[in-house]
């Protein structure tokens, strides 16, 4: 088991030990550095390394931590956002390249599996996309002729190999599945094998440009011609924070009653969709579920979310066992397809990848093979498609950093006399809340002990309030998407910078 970043723990990352590191040395000067140890950052790396630069990864906590480790990995030229939007906001050519790149990166994953020997289970599989009434009918229909045009192997069919009822199905070929981790660490052992240096937590804390990139990592500071932020969301304040929506999805695994785990990929057409797979992990299958999605820190019981998602998989199947429940972060992209290349409004020299929505396995490897060959001047069709800059300037973005940026709090030291505890008293142990007290805002969290811990509920990226997270147990912002420990502690980017401790006590007078 790893660490990840938050409460529970996804599948994949219960059945993995931690990364066995072999960079035993490291240098402070590098060709490129790489920072992120998800699958866009190692993949990246690898390829990097591979074209001759001499690179460094930095992850801030361990590899798979992140979203890599919670994802549910579908496989899929299917995408979460819809072939028609694709059309309709970037045109058919750009629809049928996004289809061919992520046939590409398919494609990649499995030759990397052949090449590497990797014991991953990756196997191709069909998917299916299914409607249970008129208006999904005919938003099927719709997407069914723009997945064909874009160049997706469609076809209609009666019924599914699911014990769920539709009205009307495709099937597209060309899908498949596998588990992330053992992948991940493969591509990360043969990254250091041809001379690569991974660093596990080590958190980026300033970025510089002194000619170069100097980078500060706690005590340490580092020097590359390039940067790749491979961090799910960049780090710091940009205007990609305006144009991906941070988004929460819960998934579970589980042990079915009989041996009928559906072997391809299936998706209904409820808001929002429920996704299905299987995959067999240390010799058993799993059944592995999710859905029940939601924007970052917009709901405070996410226990419910994972009640609802287990209540729909018992309705569908004959389970046996739920084994885990986990959730993870996504990220929207505003109009629909993600944002690889040069970071808005920084030098030449600093690229990033994100907005990838709930299709990080295949997003991640098209911006590896994306980012490579822009950093070794090869010519891409996707560089102007999924161009960062393609943003235009976006009127009342000073005002909006500007935003509550009077509103931080001073409240070391500050005591809560005992008549006003009872804005705590129900606070059972492994909860948090955010309360208001002599109007001032405080997020407490009950320790399993009964300890009670206290941070400002400031966020310290752009300065909103976070929200509790029940199932996570971490307080997430609604903003952009950062994340904190219960005690205040970054989970996530984009905040670089823990939540503001407060001493809060008790008196009774
Ligand atoms: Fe931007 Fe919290 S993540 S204000």
């Amino acid at each position: 088991m790893i660490n990840r970043d938050g409460y529970t723990i996804s599948l994949w990352q219960q059945h993995i030990s931690a990364f066995p590191l072999s960079s035993t040395r490291h240098e402070q000067v590098y060709d490129i550095i790489i920072v992120g140890g998800g699958i866009t950052g190692v993949t990246t790396a690898l390829l990097l390394q591979e074209a001759g630069f001499k690179c460094l990864l930095l992850e801030a906590a361990n590899l798979g931590y992140g979203t890599t480790g919670g994802t549910t990995a579908h496989l899929n030229t299917l995408l979460d956002v819809s072939y028609e939007t694709i059309e309709k906001n970037f045109g058919l050519p750009a629809a049928r390249s996004i289809a061919k790149a992520s046939a590409n990166a398919i494609a990649f994953i499995e030759k990397m599996t052949q090449e590497y020997s990797i014991d991953c289970g990756f196997n191709t599989a069909d998917a299916y996309q299914y409607a249970q009434n008129k208006e999904q009918d005919e938003a099927l229909d719709r997407e069914a002729t723009a997945a064909t045009n874009a160049g997706l192997d469609v076809s209609r069919v009666a019924t599914l190999p699911l014990p769920i009822s539709c009205i009307s199905a495709i099937q597209v070929k060309g899908q498949a599945k596998f588990s992330p981790l053992p992948y991940l660490y493969e591509l990360a052992k043969a990254f250091e094998n041809i001379g690569g240096v991974i660093l596990e937590n080590t958190r980026v804390t300033k970025i510089e440009h002194k000619g170069k990139v100097e980078i500060t990592a706690g005590e340490q500071t580092f020097t590359g011609r390039k940067l790749v932020l491979a961090t799910h969301i960049p780090p710091g304040i940009n205007l990609l924070h305006l144009r991906c929506i941070p988004y929460r999805s819960y998934a579970l695994a589980a042990r079915l009653a009989q041996n009928d785990y559906p072997q391809d990929l299936y998706y209904d057409m409820e808001e929002p969709f429920h996704y299905i797979r299987s995959q067999e992990v240390d010799g058993q299958q799993y059944l592995i579920v999710g859905g029940e999605d939601h924007k970052t820190g917009h709901h405070e019981n996410t226990t419910l979310c994972f009640r609802q998602l287990e209540a729909w998989v018992h309705k569908h199947f004959k389970v046996e066992e739920i084994t885990q429940r986990w959730s993870s972060q996504f990220y929207e992209p505003v109009d629909g397809l993600p944002y690889i290349g040069q970071l808005p409004g920084e030098e030449e020299d600093v690229y990033v990848a994100t907005g990838f929505s709930g299709n990080g396995m295949i997003y991640g490897t098209i911006a590896a093979l994306l980012l490579r060959d822009m950093l070794l001047g090869v010519p891409n069709e996707l560089e102007m498609i999924l161009d960062p800059n393609r943003l235009k300037p976006i009127a009342g973005f000073s005002n909006f950093i500007s935003h509550n940026a009077d509103v931080a709090m001073q409240f070391v030291g500050k005591l809560i006399p005992a008549a006003s505890l009872h804005l705590l008293a129900d606070l059972a142990p492994g909860e948090g809340r955010v309360i208001t007290y002599e109007s001032e805002k405080m997020a407490v969290y009950k320790d399993e002990t009964g300890e009670l811990h206290s941070v400002s509920p400031v966020c310290t990226h752009l300065k909103c309030d976070v929200n509790w997270n029940s199932g996570e147990r971490s307080w997430d912002c609604p903003c952009h998407g950062a994340r904190y420990s219960p005690d205040g502690q970054v989970l996530n980017c984009p905040a670089t910078m823990a939540l503001q401790a407060l001493h809060v006590a008790a008196t009774v007078k």
